[in-house]
């Protein structure tokens, strides 16, 4: 019931010429495909551009982030209201490095999500531990407090258009992915306390995307397990070839 779910997170990666290059084979390649859910999150200058590609096609479009406001003095800043008008469906937000390198709190986080919701976009909340926290043994109190914290406040009815993506901070971009018993452990905690704080219906329907080092070569053993319902892809998102072979990967 849950439609498996890949995403491609470009970071800061491809100009406009290059986004265009990229998706042009990339639709060539995932044409009809339409047993999966696909989007990709280009940098915000190759948003309208792309937009205006994927137009009638399987692929949706995500942005990497937001601000909360709909407009005013906050130079630098990209509005859910302007995501809406190009096109977005989707926006990643509390991406690890958002919370990491920029310093980015459950409170931003939900901020961001409220406002993407009221311009009717599909936040994909990112939540995760460090090593040193798993090591410690904190992993599941450390992703609960992100939940809570990103979540708080949030309708049921808001909930069914939020789609989650655990992301171990020590399997992004390092090669290392959790095995899928280690993710399958945390998404069934996730799905668990989703169910806890919004009721069986929404954490039996709420998509958990697993993200870290996902490639075409273990999309399918992750996709195996009972509650990972997709990925979210970084650097192999970037070769169209290696993001058409995880998204067939993705099939169930
Ligand atoms: P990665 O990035 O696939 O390059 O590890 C995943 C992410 O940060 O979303």
């Amino acid at each position: 019931m849950r439609k498996p779910f890949i995403a491609g997170n470009w970071k800061m990666h491809k100009t406009v010429s290059q986004a265009l290059e990229l998706i042009e084979e990339l639709l060539r390649l995932v044409a009809g495909e339409d047993e999966v859910r696909i989007a990709i999150a280009p940098p915000f200058t190759s948003l309208y551009p792309v937009a205006q590609r994927l137009k009638g096609s399987n692929v949706e479009l995500s942005a990497q982030d937001c601000f909360w406001e709909d407009e005013g003095a906050y130079t630098g800043e990209i509005s859910p209201l302007m995501l809406a008008e190009v096109g977005c469906t989707y926006c990643i937000v509390g991406h690890s490095e958002r919370r990491h390198i920029f310093g980015e709190g459950n409170e931003e986080v939900l901020r961001k999500a409220r406002a993407l919701l009221e311009h009717g976009i599909s936040p994909i909340v990112c939540v995760g531990e460090t090593l040193p926290e798993r090591e410690k043994g904190q992993a599941m109190e450390t992703v609960k407090h992100q939940l809570h914290g990103s979540l708080k406040g949030i309708t049921k009815e808001e909930m069914t258009r939020v789609v989650i993506a655990y992301e171990p901070v020590w399997a992004i971009g390092t090669g290392k992915t959790a095995t899928p018993q280690q993710a399958q452990e945390m998404h069934a905690f996730i799905r668990d306390w989703l169910g806890q704080a919004f009721g069986g219906d929404i954490a039996s329907s709420c998509s958990i995307l697993y993200g870290g080092s996902v490639k075409p070569t273990n999309i399918q053993g992750l996709m195996a397990m009972e509650d990972i319902d997709g990925a979210l892809v970084g650097g192999a998102s970037l070769d169209a070839a290696s993001f058409a072979q995880i998204i067939k990967g993705g099939k169930r």
